[in-house]
């Protein structure tokens, strides 16, 4: 299996922390914000890593993260994205990368405290399809938000008023081979972007997303309140735990 990091995107809600630099080279505690979606893949046995970024610094990932070898990667490749389509438009850029292979896809903001070693094993051994994780929130009106019927998820909705349970679809998603294809049917939403949420809601609908829920904290850092917490949550207990 291998991994996609997706640190594109203008991060405008941390202007203007983010006007000369990208939001994924900004500090979390001790390390650069990206170190850590790296770490995890690292952590799950996956050292096989696309990272997908964009805008004028883009040249610094190259100078932070050279061929990945510092943080226990056998190769890191690198893709850029033009413009501001999203996150689907971002991952779609690996689809030559990725090969027809599973793959296991990281939102570069998103920082856990312990691992998806097991989750990763499960993807592995499912026969098709894709696998998210979710996290109970106190405000799930800022994420996918998914329906859960039992064992089954019934749709998730992106950023919902009325939020219909207390889970977050985190940013971390394994996807097989079709995802180039659902991702090549999608129109850009109401913010003008293909959704990660389409995608998922495209396995949903053909019966081959399975989910599990993630042990330890989860957060994203993408605005000034988050990446305040992701701070304070990795300097108190650090993050991408084995134990
Ligand atoms: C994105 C996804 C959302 C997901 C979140 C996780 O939101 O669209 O479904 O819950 O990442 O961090 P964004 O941060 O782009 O608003």
């Amino acid at each position: 299996m291998k991994g996609v990091v997706l640190a594109g995107g203008l991060g405008t809600r941390l202007h203007p922390l983010t006007k000369v630099t990208n939001k994924h080279l900004l500090p979390v505690y001790d390390k650069p914000m990206v170190y850590y979606p790296l770490e995890c893949l690292v952590n799950a046995g996956i050292n096989e890593v696309m990272l997908v970024t964009g805008g004028s610094s883009a040249g610094d990932f190259l100078r932070l993260l050279g061929n990945g070898k510092e943080l226990g990667l056998r190769r890191l490749h690198y893709a850029y994205q033009e413009g501001e389509g999203g996150i689907a438009d971002a991952l779609n850029l690996a689809e030559d990368f990725a090969d027809g292979d599973k793959i296991v896809v990281v939102l570069g903001d998103n920082i856990i405290e312990r691992n998806i070693r097991s989750a990763t094993a499960d993807y592995f051994s499912q026969r098709e399809g894709a696998k998210i994780i979710l996290k109970e929130v106190p405000d799930p009106e800022r994420f996918g938000v998914p329906e859960i019927d039992g064992d089954r998820i019934v749709s998730i909705e992106e950023k919902p008023k009325a939020p219909k349970s207390r889970y977050a679809v985190i940013g971390i998603y394994f996807y097989d081979g079709r995802v180039f294809e659902i991702i090549k049917t999608l129109k850009p939403s109401g913010r003008g972007e293909l959704e990660i949420t389409d995608v998922n809601n495209a396995y949903i609908e053909a019966g081959t997303m399975t989910y599990e829920v993630l042990d330890g904290w989860w957060t994203d850092a993408g605005t000034f309140e988050s990446l305040h917490r992701a701070s304070n949550m990795v300097a108190e207990g650090g993050a991408n735990r084995l134990d």
